[in-house]
This record gives structure tokens, sequence and C-alpha cells, in this order.
């Protein structure tokens, strides 16, 4: 069986924890979009992993992992990553292969990020700073990016960085009034990078397409999640790969019919890190609730998440364009405690009711959430282990959400931990 795993909101819905769970059958884990801007959590008993670059079936010491093409790899944090894992006594020789096509996240992408961040004021995405959109924007238009593959070849190398470092110095000088940066200090840490990483390096499609053809299971690991796609999200407020299941051919470099199952990662909530309209947000004591109790804070970057209700009508088109099969729900045991929960069931925008969720950030401002109330429950639900232990109101809940989104609710998260999981 091979899944694909996918947020279905903007990011954080709690996929490191359900790779994690479903990789227990997975032979392979592929990372296949994003970058270090991902924080994914893996919760094995007291402790806790956040992983940035490796895919979360990483702790499973019998899983291959496997890091695509379209990821844009920080080699800095993979290698304080892969390192961190040694430390805690998981190694990842001959059990991790990263794609030589892969783009590769310089000092230069984050120093870029954070200036024009910085420069756009009130107007900035707020990014992770991890380098992400400049990393992308140099693959797109092919001329000055390097990839892991050029590790490999340094002398060659040394002469790409010296003309990178021309062309970034004037950018750089001109739009930024910053400090150059210098190519040999960037080649010396790519010698490092060369070190560390070259054992790893190989093509990965070539590996993929035998290891199906060898009968293997796989499951591809997205980061973000829907609403932050590129192209399908709430642009510009959006990251800069294709966050959504529709990344996963050209980022993997496998048809998604090879995909036997794509599971949907939500929240029992919805919430938001960086700028871009959010109809749902609560920001209130309720949000202050929703975030104290689920602990929403960023994975990467440490900043608190904007909380608010869930939204059907964003979910339903996440699921609808992700081909979603069956969602996992997780920290319905953050909602605990609140007297009323509200869900979106439509959009009114411009006096018009929509049901659609329009991906266009300048109608989604306008629109206002037309809610359903349902009432909530008092009881701790941590402990929880079937679905009909659980109180009627939170079992109607659930209900209501797969009659909203049209999908089974399969999985159910009532805690961080494996075995805070309810399955149906
Ligand atoms: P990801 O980016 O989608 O992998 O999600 P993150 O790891 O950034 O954020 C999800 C957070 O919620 C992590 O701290 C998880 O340990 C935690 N978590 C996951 N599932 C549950 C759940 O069902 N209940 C609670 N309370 N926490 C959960
Ligand atoms: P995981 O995989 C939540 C958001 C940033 C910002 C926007 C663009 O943990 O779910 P970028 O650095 O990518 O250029 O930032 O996207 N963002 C995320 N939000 N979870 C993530 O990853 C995110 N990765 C990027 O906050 O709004
Ligand atoms: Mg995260």
């Amino acid at each position: 069986m091979n899944y694909c795993i996918v947020g279905l909101q903007w990011g954080d819905e709690g996929k490191g924890k359900v790779v994690d769970i479903i990789a227990e059958h997975s032979d392979i884990v592929v990372r296949y979009n994003g970058g270090a801007n991902a924080g994914h959590t893996v919760v094995v008993g007291d402790n806790s992993f956040a992983l940035h670059l490796l895919p979360s079936g990483v702790v499973r010491p019998d899983t291959t992992c496997v890091i695509t093409n379209a990821v844009v790899v920080d080699p800095d944090t993979l290698i304080k990553e892969i390192e961190t894992l040694a430390r805690r006594n998981i190694t990842l020789t001959d059990r991790l292969f990263i794609s030589e096509n892969a783009h590769m996240v310089l000092d230069y992408h984050k120093k870029e990020d954070q200036l024009r961040e910085e420069s756009l004021g009130k107007n900035k995405i707020g990014t992770t700073i991890r380098g992400i959109g400049p990393c992308c924007a140099d693959k797109v238009g092919r001329s000055y990016a390097v990839r892991m593959a050029d590790l490999t070849d340094l002398e060659k190398l040394r002469a790409k960085l010296q003309s990178i470092a021309e062309y970034k110095n004037k950018i750089f000088a001109a739009l930024y009034d910053a400090e150059p940066i210098s190519a040999d200090d960037i080649f010396e840490k790519c010698k490092f990078y060369a070190d560390k990483l070259l054992p790893f390096i190989t093509d990965t499609t070539e590996f993929l397409h035998k290891s199906i053809t060898a009968g293997k299971s796989i499951l591809f690991e997205g980061a973000q999640g829907t609403l932050l796609d590129i192209d399908h999200g709430t642009f510009p407020y959006v990251t800069s790969s294709n966050a959504s299941s529709l990344g996963m051919p050209a980022g993997a470099g496998v048809p998604a019919k090879m995909v036997d199952k794509f599971l949907g990662v939500v929240k029992a909530y919805t919430t938001r890190v960086g700028a871009g309209p959010f109809p749902t947000e609560q920001d209130n004591e309720i949000g202050q609730y929703i975030r104290d109790k689920g602990n929403e804070y960023g994975t990467t970057t440490g900043r608190p998440r904007r909380c608010g209700w869930f939204d059907a009508v964003a979910v339903s088109y996440a699921a609808t364009i992700g081909a979603i099969d069956s969602i996992a729900m997780m920290h319905l045991d953050t909602l605990a405690g609140l007297k009323e929960i509200k869900v979106c069931r439509a959009y009114k925008i411009n006096g018009q009711q929509a049901s659609f969720f329009p991906a266009n950030t300048a109608k989604l401002s306008r629109a206002t959430a037309l809610y359903e109330t349902v009432p909530g429950w008092e009881e701790d639900i941590t402990e929880v282990n079937d679905f009909h232990d659980l109180p009627p109101n939170a079992q109607n809940y659930i209900m209501l959400l797969e009659e909203l989104t049209g999908r089974p609710i399969t999985i159910i998260g009532v805690g961080p931990k494996r075995k805070q999981t309810i399955f149906r």
C-alpha cells in the first residue's frame, strides 16, 4: 500500500505524528516538497523529535528515508539534524537517500529572505526566513541555481559560486545596501557539505521506481499544507512549493496513480502562521484558549500561531483538489472545555453565499464565515482510545465535520503521543 499524507489547512496539522504512525507499515518514507521551513513533531514515549528536512519516518530504525528532487535542502540544517539524531542513537547510514537534483539553500538565500521581508514592512509575507522563496526563485530562474549534484564537481562549483556572488552582490548593494557575500566562504562551506552529504546523494527517481517494482510500500510525506500551495493556496501568502498533494508526482518523480491512498491531515480547528487572510480566525479569548491548550507555537520559528474555528469550506476545497480519500483529525483534545464550538460551513462574499473556497486573496479577504454552532464537552479525552467512548458531543462534532467535508475521518488525535490516537 502506498500512501500520500498531506496537510489540508495552512500547515502544522500534525502531519509528523500521522506519518510516524503510518510509517510503521511502510518500507520507505519520502519527503517531496518544501525545505527547512517545515517543522514536524514526532513524539515517541517521552522523547520528542522536531524534524525539518528528514522524513518523519526517520525515528523508526528500519525505515528507508528519501529526500527527493523538489525539496530545497539547507545542508547546514540537514547535517545538524543527522548529527542530532545520531547522538540520540538514530543513525542514517545506508538508509538515507538524497536526490542529486534537489536544490541547495545556501546562506545568501536566507540573507535575501530576511532582507526582502524587512524591506516589505507591513506587507511582508511572514516567511520562516529559511531562504525558501529565494532558493525556489533561483531554481525557476535556472542560471544561478546550485543543486546537490554540484557537490560532486567542486572545481566547477567554485566557478559557479563566483558568478553567483557577483550577481547577488549587485542585488544586495542596490536594493538593500547590504554587506557583500564572499564566494570563498560559501565554497569552503560547500566542501564541508560535500564531505558530509555525498554518501547520501543519488538518483532518487530511479531508486523509488525500482522500489515500487520490487513491491516496497512507500509513504509520501507532504510538508506545509494545501492552502500554502504556491499555485492553489492563498497567494502571495503561501510558500514557494506545491504543498498540496498535486506537488507529489513532480516533487518525487512518481506518478500519482502509484499512490493507493491520499490521507489528508487537519486539526479540529484551524491555525496559521504568518500573514494572509483567515476567515475563521478568533483573535480573541477563544483563539487564546486554543493557543494555550494546544500549545500553538511554531515548531520552526516559535511564533505564536493564529488560531480559529474549523473551516469546512477550506478543507473541502483542499480535499477536492488533493483527491483525498480520508482524513486524520488531530487535536480533538484541545477543544475540550469550550461551551460551544463553531464550524464554518459557507462564506458570504459581497452579499453572495459561496461554498467553493476562493484561492484568490482579494476575494477571500472579503469572505465572512457562516457558522454552524454545536455544543462542546467538558471531559478530558486524552486517554480515550475508542470512538464510542468519546463524549457524545465530541462524536457528533466528528460526524458533522465528515458531513461538511464529504470525507470519512478515520484517525483522530487526542494527544501528541502515538497511543493517543483513535482509529475507526
Ligand atoms: P506538522 O507540521 O503538521 O507535522 O505539525 P507540527 O508538528 O508543526 O505541530 C503539531 C503539534 O501538535 C506538535 O507539537 C504535535 O506533537 C502536536 N500534536 C499532534 N497531534 C496532536 C493531538 O492530537 N493532540 C495534541 N494535543 N497535540 C497533538
Ligand atoms: P509544516 O510542514 C506552517 C508559512 C510561513 C509563511 C509562509 C511562507 O510544519 O506544516 P516560507 O518560509 O515557506 O517562505 O513562508 O508559509 N509556512 C508554514 N506554516 N507550517 C509550515 O510547515 C510552514 N512552512 C511555511 O509561516 O506564512
Ligand atoms: Mg509544523
